[in-house]
């Protein structure tokens, strides 16, 4: 809990919210996962024979565990970088054939012990749907088509049947397929000009969707705002393949590289700015071309990223790479991350928190055990919204002044599941003082208080393997009144900086307090 702090008089923070005002459906895959081939992410991470806990197969048991609980809905696999020059048949067939081969994008060894069957029995013992990336860096559309073959044709033809010879009959029919990765990047493998990769990509998405006609598909988009090529690389791409693919992928790593918490803690302002431009651009490449096809966006990997760089694997085996240690205000910029893809939910159906295990991570794991970081929370406290109704809430609230201008010291979304429970997630930025919040929710019926959670502290708290409970969020106070059925009022005193969720659920017409 956050030190005693100077008495200051609280901002006033008012959100309404009305059951009429819906963006849309928060597409469950907003809250998926990402895994790729790179530090301890895989070895030493979810996968680890010699470990006592490992299972049978040599998946660590606990770290399935917490994934299990963290609920990715899809995990995002094998990179990244890593799968720009990756040759996925090095990672199927008896493991004591595969080969140990020098991996490009990290300078580490990559033995392939875990390759893609392994992949997909993790996605099982996890609950997730893969989403898998192929290699256009240095191989292209015909290698790309055939692991299309190997994992979703059935038996019958030769790759497919390769499948079968390695133990697999049935075809796990994986739906979501990533075009490469970050293509636009002068550090990727096979990185090459827009116009270029957009007909490697465009003659990738017809053989694969000529092979399997369900499967969606992923363009690369910008993988970061500051290339000279931001937006621009999008434009050229869609234009050439706008009709064979569903998403385009865009990516963001925020910092505080300046140490300024009250700046860094209003990056969400940029977040949604990110994502405008992206509406901008695929409304009028739509308009243009008179298109009836949806592209949607693919916010495929996202996170805090700054202490650590330029990793270097040094040619070794699983060497322990961008192991960032998460602290409370990077947690909080995580929460508006997630607070965007909610409000943005026509135009975002995909998101990948990057990543899950060990590298720049929401879980930290050593031989004897797991350790969930603070950025893993605001993805547990919102999970619920996958699946709801996201609805547009109106914030009034003071400003406060930052490195990126005067921004409203509270930032709110809400949504509304089928089952009649309304969510409401709050921000708020300022580090150094509290809010007293109101929420009005009209339309939706009686409600009553269901669970209220905040997750506050000092903004550089952290959870360590010392004290692992130091950043977790604790029961919230929340005052309700629910008077005539069409309006509930909630009343809370939140602390400077926070995050916080309330759930109510549908009752009758009552007047309580927690
Ligand atoms: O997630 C780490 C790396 O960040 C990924 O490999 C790459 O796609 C991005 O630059």
């Amino acid at each position: 809990m956050p030190e005693a702090r100077p008495a200051t008089e609280p901002h006033r923070v008012r959100v309404g919210v009305h059951a009429d005002h819906r963006v849309g459906r928060v597409d469950d895959r907003v809250f998926s996962g990402f895994l790729e081939h790179m530090g301890r992410a895989v070895y030493g991470g979810v996968f680890d024979p010699g470990s006592p806990h490992a299972d049978g197969q040599g998946y660590r048991s606990d770290v399935v565990e917490e994934l299990r609980s963290l609920r990715p809905a899809m995990v995002r696999y094998p990179g990244g970088n890593f799968v720009s020059a990756y040759r996925w048949r090095d990672g199927i067939g008896p493991p004591e054939t595969r080969p140990r081969r020098p991996e490009f994008a990290w300078r580490s060894i990559e033995t392939n012990r875990f390759g893609l069957h392994e992949f997909m029995g993790l996605c099982d013992r996890i609950g997730s749907e893969p989403m898998l990336a192929v290699n256009l860096g240095t191989a292209g559309p015909a290698e790309a088509a055939e692991l299309l073959e190997y994992t979703n044709l059935p038996p019958g033809t030769a790759v497919a049947d390769e499948r079968v010879a390695h133990g697999r009959r049935d075809p796990w029919r994986v739906r979501v397929w990533c075009l490469g990765n970050e293509m636009d990047g002068p550090w990727q493998a096979g990185h090459v000009p827009a116009a270029t990769y957009a007909e490697r990509a465009r003659v990738a998405a017809a053989l694969m969707k000529g092979l399997d006609p369900t499967i969606e598909t992923v363009v690369c988009g910008s993988s970061t705002w500051w290339l000279p090529t931001w937006l621009d690389w999008d434009r050229i791409v869609l234009e050439h393949c706008w009709d064979e693919v569903d998403y385009v992928a865009t990516h963001r790593y925020s910092g505080n590289h300046d140490g300024d918490t009250r700046s860094f803690l209003a990056e969400g302002v940029v977040i949604d700015e990110h994502l405008e431009g992206y509406r901008g651009l695929l409304g009028y490449l739509r308009a243009r071309r008179r298109s009836r096809h949806l592209v949607h966006v693919a916010f495929d990997e996202w996170n805090v990223w700054y202490r650590e760089t330029n990793p270097d694997g040094g040619w070794r085996e699983a060497p322990p790479l961008l192991e960032e240690v998460y602290t409370l205000e990077d947690a909080l910029v995580c929460a508006q991350y997630l607070h965007a893809f909610i409000r943005h939910a026509d135009l975002v159906r995909i998101a990948c928190l990057a990543q899950l295990v060990n590298v720049i991570a929401p879980l930290l794991v050593r031989p004897e055990g797991v350790l969930t970081q603070a950025i893993a929370w605001p993805f547990r406290m919102l999970r619920a919204a996958g699946g709801a109704e996201a609805l547009r809430p109106v914030v009034v609230a003071p400003e406060m002044a930052t490195r990126r201008g005067d921004v409203p010291v509270g930032d709110a979304v809400a949504v509304r599941g089928d089952d009649g429970r309304v969510l409401v997630s709050i921000v708020l930025r300022d580090p150094d003082r509290d809010a007293e919040l109101q929420v009005a929710l009209e339309a939706f019926g009686p409600l009553r208080l269901a669970d209220a959670f905040v997750l506050t502290g000092d903004p550089r708290d952290a959870n360590t393997w010392e004290a692992p409970r130091r950043v977790v969020p604790r029961p919230l106070e929340v005052d309700v009144v629910s008077g005539p059925a069409e309006r509930t009022e909630l009343r809370a005193r939140l602390p400077g900086p926070s995050h916080a969720v309330v759930a109510l659920e549908p009752a009758g017409p009552t007047t309580g307090s927690r």
